[in-house]
């Protein structure tokens, strides 16, 4: 029986009881675990469920956890101990946990020992058997578990339900193959795996045609995307084929890690109308001594030799990156290095992360003696330069007109904000209509974390 008999079964099985279950779906974490997300809240709706977002009048509630740090874990931790309170007031309620923290035996240990009432537990690999430990919990109800590891992890031909119209993330490959030595993503995601070129252009196609007008692509490394494929496709080349596609929409992706750009990639997005004129590049440090530690195969030089070619080609391009600061015996100076990149590169944004310690990672078993007190210090020192950065950069926008697609109000009433191709928040006077229209925005001032305009067209 594959995933499609086992929603009949649990849909059948709700019909018969003339029962059809509210469900609530959260997902933590990174945009990849948002999709899944997207994936079990589809399977759920072939189960004959309504949806929900409200988890407090749900019947079935399944949280799709993080396991990149220790404060996210904590944070879901204390989510699932808030639902004790919901299960004693309805004994019917069904609970789940899935996603990457479940693919650590000690977190499965943690959640039988403390979480006695959560019923069912899933890991990535066994997305696609959630309706089967569904189905099997209902029988049994007693605790129903697959955090196995596999190979690979089918979903082509799910159903996928997305709380957005106009932007959609797609999915390109799963796993990572990289093995940072501070990160446990490989450890919960698996080996690489890349979808098949032509299921990655009909998804897109159809989305298109449904009205989207932002495809984000989705990958851990999305420049290693297509090297396990039978007939071999680079990721320059699927981005020209999706550029290639009929229709209105532009084309973002994340994530490029910095040792895989190569100058053909850089080309393509300059020469690609479609395709956003940024970048994501996780920079993690500016010190080479902590780039080896950190096992990210490239130095400041080829890191630099990138954003030098890109800003050739494209002189507006703009740059995001990933820094993580406090790496086990990371010094001042090594920060130092950060911090003289970080004004050296010039990002528009970037997002900031103190080293935390995962468990089975090699960091981990590193000496560390790098206080706390120094690694808090030097990430407020962090935001304070990268604050002066980005407010100096953004006022390359004055007087030019960028292309934002609104996705909400803003806090000012009368005003709508989006986010334009170069990755900035962006206001504009206007209706909460334009709300999923990509306009072109006539920029008149500038602040360090937005810029506003006026919509011309
Ligand atoms: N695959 C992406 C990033 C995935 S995780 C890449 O390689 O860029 C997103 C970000 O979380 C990372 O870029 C890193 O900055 C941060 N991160 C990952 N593990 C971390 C850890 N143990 N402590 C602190 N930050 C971490
Ligand atoms: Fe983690 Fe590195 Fe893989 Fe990114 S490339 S997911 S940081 S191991
Ligand atoms: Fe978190 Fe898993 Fe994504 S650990 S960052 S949800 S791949």
């Amino acid at each position: 029986m594959d995933f499609h008999d086992y929603i009949n079964k649990v849909r059948e099985r709700f019909q018969r009881s003339d029962f059809a279950p509210l469900a609530y779906v959260h997902s933590y974490g990174c945009q990849q675990n948002v999709s899944d997300g997207e994936k079990i809240l589809g399977m759920l709706a072939d189960m004959g469920c309504g949806i929900t977002d409200d988890r407090s009048s749900a019947d079935i509630i399944i949280l799709n956890t993080c396991a990149v740090r220790e404060n996210a874990e904590e944070k879901v931790f204390g989510n699932i101990g808030e639902l004790k309170r919901l299960k004693e007031q309805n004994p019917d309620l069904i609970i789940g946990v899935c996603g990457c923290m479940p693919q650590q035996k000690h977190i499965v240990e943690r959640i039988r020992r403390s979480y006695k009432y959560v019923d069912i537990v899933f890991g990535t690999f066994a997305i696609a058997d959630f309706p089967k430990l569904l189905s099997e919990h209902l029988e049994s109800r007693k605790f129903t578990e697959d955090t196995e590891e596999r190979n690979s992890v089918p979903t082509e031909g799910m159903r996928v339900i997305r709380s957005c119209f106009y932007k959609a993330s797609v999915p390109i490959m799963y796993g990572c193959n990289n093995f940072c030595t501070y990160c446990i993503v490989p450890y919960v995601r698996g080996r690489e795996h890349s979808r098949l070129p032509e299921d990655i252009l009909n998804e897109i196609n159809g989305l298109v045609s449904d009205g989207c007008k932002e495809i984000m692509l989705l990958g851990q490394n999305v420049n290693s995307y297509g090297k396990n494929l039978d007939e071999p496709v680079s990721f320059s080349e699927l981005l020209r084929r999706i550029n290639a596609l009929d229709g209105d929409f532009r084309i973002r992706f994340m994530t490029s890690h910095p040792k895989d750009v190569t100058f053909e990639l850089i080309d393509t997005i300059a020469q690609c109308d479609k395709i956003c004129k940024h970048l994501h590049l996780p920079l993690q440090s500016g010190s080479d001594r902590i780039l080896t530690a950190m096992n990210r195969h490239y130095d400041l030089q080829k890191y630099m030799d990138t954003v030098n070619y890109a800003r050739e080609k494209m002189p507006q391009f703009s740059l995001s990156t990933d820094i993580i600061v406090g790496f086990p015996n990371e010094t001042y100076d090594d920060f130092l290095m950060t911090l003289d990149t970080v004004k050296k590169v010039g990002y528009d944004n970037i997002f900031s992360f103190i080293y935390s310690k995962r468990k089975g990672t090699k960091a981990a078993e590193m000496e560390d003696n790098t206080s706390d007190e120094d690694k808090s210090k030097w990430f407020r020192e962090l935001l304070e330069v990268q604050r002066n950065v980005a407010e100096e950069n953004y006022k390359r926008f004055e007087g030019r007109v960028m292309t934002v697609l609104f996705d909400g109000e803003s806090r000012r009433s009368g005003y709508i904000s989006g986010k334009s191709d170069e990755f900035i928040i962006v206001e504009a006077k206007g209706s909460t209509e334009l709300i999923g229209q990509m306009k072109k925005v006539k920029i008149t001032s500038t602040r360090y974390w937005a810029v506003e305009g006026e919509i011309i067209d």
